[in-house]
């Protein structure tokens, strides 16, 4: 009841985000590219012995997971892949980090047929080889796969960067944890920096979470997609919050 699309939107930045890039509807190669790296990881049926991280897993029990079973439930879905690589070709993003690699599903979309140098995290070591032997296939040389916990990795990051254009958080679905790496990651964020956190409604403390985050002082504009919060720090924007279902 309360989301809007283009014709209830006022600011001029996010018009022609919505009409430049995020509706448009047209089918390109690089949508074929993601669709086969989809496809490929939702069919892989090697079983790899994985290690549960940040929130942990809903829907498995086991340890031993089949990866086309973790592609099909932790990987993004084929039409929020091709948002967020329209994203990054709209914005045309050079530096970007990602929280929770997972398969590189996500990572994949980011980096195909795009110049972004694109750094993801991975605490879980079986799920982070298979995403590299992906990353190979595809010969994705624009991401740079680091296998640990994220607290430890984002102190290395911190340290071998100046300004981050895109953060993607979508690991550890809690509130304390992402409020600590938003607060980490902040200094990065520069006028033109773009934050997107995945499953803002997943639970009652990311509703907290998103709450805080919209409200923070430096986020001037946010957009709740329902599934995505993203967020923007342009100082030249009025605060504002939208709701638009993508
Ligand atoms: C939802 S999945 C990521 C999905 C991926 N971005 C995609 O869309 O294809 C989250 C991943 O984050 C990892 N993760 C969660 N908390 C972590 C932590 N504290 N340190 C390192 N990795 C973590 C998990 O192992 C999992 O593979």
């Amino acid at each position: 009841m309360r989301s809007t699309n283009q014709h209830g939107v006022h600011s001029p930045f996010v018009f022609g985000l919505l009409t430049k890039c995020l509706y448009v509807k047209d089918e390109n190669s690089v949508h074929e590219k993601i669709r086969s790296y989809i496809k490929a990881v939702l069919k892989d049926s090697q079983i790899i012995k994985v290690t549960d991280f940040g929130a942990g897993s809903r829907v498995f029990r086991s340890e031993n997971r089949k990866v086309g079973a973790i592609a099909k439930n932790a990987g993004i879905s084929e039409r929020r892949a091709i948002l967020l690589n329209k994203l990054v070709s709209y914005f045309q993003f050079n530096t970007g980090l990602e929280l929770g690699t997972s398969v590189g599903i996500a990572s994949a979309a980011i980096a195909l047929d795009n110049s972004i140098q694109l750094t993801t995290l991975e605490g879980c070591t079986e799920t982070a080889k298979i995403a590299q032997q992906y990353f190979n296939k595809f010969n994705l040389k624009n991401i740079h796969l680091k296998i640990g916990e994220f607290d430890d990795l984002l102190d290395d990051i911190i340290n071998a960067n100046d300004k981050l254009d895109l953060v993607y958080f979508d690991g550890n679905h809690q509130k304390k944890p992402t409020l600590k790496y938003l607060n980490k990651l902040f200094p990065f964020a520069h006028n033109n920096s773009v934050f997107i956190f995945d499953d803002i409604h997943w639970s009652a403390e990311m509703e907290e979470a998103w709450e805080e985050i919209k409200a923070h002082p430096k986020v001037r504009l946010s957009i709740d997609s329902f599934f995505w919060g993203i967020v923007f720090f342009r100082k030249e924007q009025e605060k504002e919050h939208f709701i638009i279902r993508l």
